[in-house]
């Protein structure tokens, strides 16, 4: 069934005619064969609205625990279909193109992670949900942005932890918890290259905006912010404020649902470093494509597959944090 050739590039490279309605086809595709398409925030404004499900890394985990479909396209980055996978192992998860990667994840290889976690064998080992599947297996718990507070305040005081790989996000908890961490030496491309001049110049030009930040920002930057969260966060706290501009130094797919969310509200997307490069684009999340939605469910492929010892290692720590966070719901 597999054309060779695209297994060399990782997704489906195939020719369509330029009259077929891709909507029309996804959504056909869809019901015959009980799939849903599930989009992170960062995906490109047509995938979002053509999406089942639209959300950030916690919600689609949650989301992929736990829903009637045979398949499940995820259409954001590879560890996001490897997590779903991990967690619903009899589905076929699907993604767009397999070289959506993450700069995170990869400023995490496992073998190094190991030595770094065999070092401080005595520590809980808390890692950040952008990890492969086989950093999560030598995790205690994982976090996303979203419960990363609640995760860390429900280790006992007295437990030293190893986080990983994000430092920014690691400062950013050691602050807000007041608990010391021995952090990896890792970041995201995206959200290290915002520019403190240019976001400084543009506060003078709108005094009357705020600024938000995702906590994989940098530490100068996140000084400066008016409210700090992940992309549901920071989506929630836009839609409630009763401000009504806003700085926005996080992946730009986001400003999709604030703008359909607020209409009423202006959302200015926080600068990159080099303004020659899209950098407040992620390259990777930005590889899905409508087309590639459609010939994956097509011809479902490509498929996460992981390795069943491998898989339900990470499971552990994945299972963690979903009780973490539901029992935070739950009161
Ligand atoms: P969220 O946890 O906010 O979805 O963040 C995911 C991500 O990749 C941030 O860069
Ligand atoms: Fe990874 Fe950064 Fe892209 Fe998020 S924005 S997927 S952390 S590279």
């Amino acid at each position: 069934m597999y054309n060779n050739s695209w297994e060399k590039v990782g997704y489906v490279n195939e020719e369509i005619s330029k009259n077929l309605d891709l909507k029309v086809e996804i959504n056909k595709l869809k019901r015959e064969k009980n799939a849903i398409i599930m989009a992170h925030y960062y995906q490109i404004d047509e995938i979002q609205d053509i999406a089942d499900f639209v959300g950030d890394s916690l919600a689609l985990a949650q989301k992929a625990a736990s829903n009637d479909a045979d398949i499940i396209l995820l259409s954001g980055v590879y560890f996001m279909g490897e997590t779903a996978k991990i967690l619903s192992p009899d589905k076929t998860v699907l993604v767009p193109d397999i070289n959506a990667g993450c700069s995170l994840a990869d400023s995490c290889p496992a073998d190094e992670f190991e030595k770094f976690v065999n070092k401080y064998s005595d520590h809980t080992v808390v890692t950040y949900v952008n990890t492969t599947a086989a950093v999560k297996a030598l995790s205690d718990i994982v976090v996303t942005s979203t419960n990363a507070v609640d995760v860390i305040n429900s280790i006992p005081k007295e437990k030293s932890i190893i986080f990983g790989p994000d430092r920014n996000l690691g400062n950013y908890l050691e602050s807000i918890s007041g608990r010391e961490m021995m952090l990896w030496d890792g970041a995201c491309h995206v959200h290290e290259q915002f520019s403190i001049e240019r976001i400084v110049a543009l506060k003078k030009e709108h005094p009357d905006a705020l600024l938000i930040a995702h906590p994989e920002c940098k530490k100068p930057l996140l000084l400066m912010a008016d409210f700090i969260g992940s992309t549901a966060a920071l989506l929630n706290y836009t839609s409630h404020s009763d401000c009504k501009k806003f700085i926005v130094a996080t992946e730009s797919g986001i400003l999709h649902q604030m703008i359909k969310k607020s209409k009423d509200k202006t959302f200015i997307p926080a600068p990159p470093i080099d303004s020659t490069c899209g950098c407040s684009d992620c390259e990777f999340m930005k590889l899905n494509t409508l087309k590639k939605i459609y010939l994956t469910l097509k011809y479902e492929y490509p498929k996460v597959e992981i390795e069943e010892k491998l898989r339900k290692r990470a499971l552990i720590p994945i299972e963690r944090m979903l009780s973490v966070s539901n029992q935070i719901k739950k009161k």
